[in-house]
């Protein structure tokens, strides 16, 4: 197992934004080979199990856009990275509709309601934390909307119904998340709260992974 040291690489990387990438670079890796997300970006998991994943990641996203928006109420720093075009929850439900799911009738696997669990636990103990979670799923956009493209063929979907979610930003994703790290690195962190922000997106990767991983063993299929 993996030990989590922040700060391990911050002589060579400075910025908030640079940290959270080379500090949790280790994690991104493994995300990305969970068998889920590999089946996923391979095009190589079925229709239902995708949705199960979903269903999942609405519950996720909403105790998030909870949490960070509350948190935005008290903390400039997180009111600065933080907007309402931001939410995924309203995508996550439309994409769920598409695929024949109430968004409604989801209930949280056991994974799902650890991450709920940390998510509001340590934005409690300090809101910066709430950042450094919400960049793992705003980051995600990035590799997501690479997924959305296999999932259109795989599925043989037309335009960006059920894809919503992975492909917030469309065209715009780079420019979206190139003004993001901007905000980010703009605001005058303390090394104690860099140090929150670190362990809260280290925190949120492996939750992401555990909640992957109990999708894969409940509803995992191959198309
Ligand atoms: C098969 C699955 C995945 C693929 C193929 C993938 C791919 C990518 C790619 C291509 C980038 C852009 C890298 C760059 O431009 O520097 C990226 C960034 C990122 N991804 Fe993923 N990803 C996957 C899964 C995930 C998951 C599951 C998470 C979250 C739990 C995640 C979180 C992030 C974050 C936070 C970034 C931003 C990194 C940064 O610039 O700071 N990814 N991903």
């Amino acid at each position: 197992m993996t030990t989590f040291s922040p700060g391990a690489a911050s002589s060579v990387a400075t910025s908030i934004g640079d940290r959270l990438k080379v500090e949790t670079a280790d994690l991104h890796t493994r995300a990305e080979k969970s068998p889920l997300q590999a089946a996923l970006v391979q095009g190589r998991l079925a229709r239902e199990a995708y949705a199960g994943f979903l269903g999942q990641m609405l519950l996720v996203h909403e105790a998030l856009e909870r949490a960070v928006s509350g948190a935005a109420c008290s903390h400039p720093a997180v009111a600065a990275i933080w907007s309402d075009e931001q939410r995924k929850a309203p995508l996550v439900r439309e994409d769920l509709v598409f695929y024949g799911v109430d968004p409604s009738s989801v209930a949280p696997l056991a994974e799902t309601r650890a991450v709920i669990d940390l998510i509001g636990s340590r934005t409690t103990a300090d809101p910066v934390a709430s950042i450094g979670m919400h960049y793992v799923l705003e980051g995600a956009n990035n590799g997501n909307q690479f997924i959305a493209r296999v999932i259109r063929k795989v599925y043989a979907l037309d335009g960006a119904d059920g894809t919503k979610s992975l492909d917030p930003y469309g065209t715009r994703q780079r420019e979206a998340w190139a003004s993001w790290k901007a905000s980010l690195n703009a605001q005058a962190f303390t090394a104690v709260e860099q140090d929150r922000i670190v362990e809260g997106a280290a925190a949120m990767f492996q939750a992401i992974i555990d909640v992957s991983d109990a999708v894969w063993r409940s509803v995992g299929k191959e198309v």
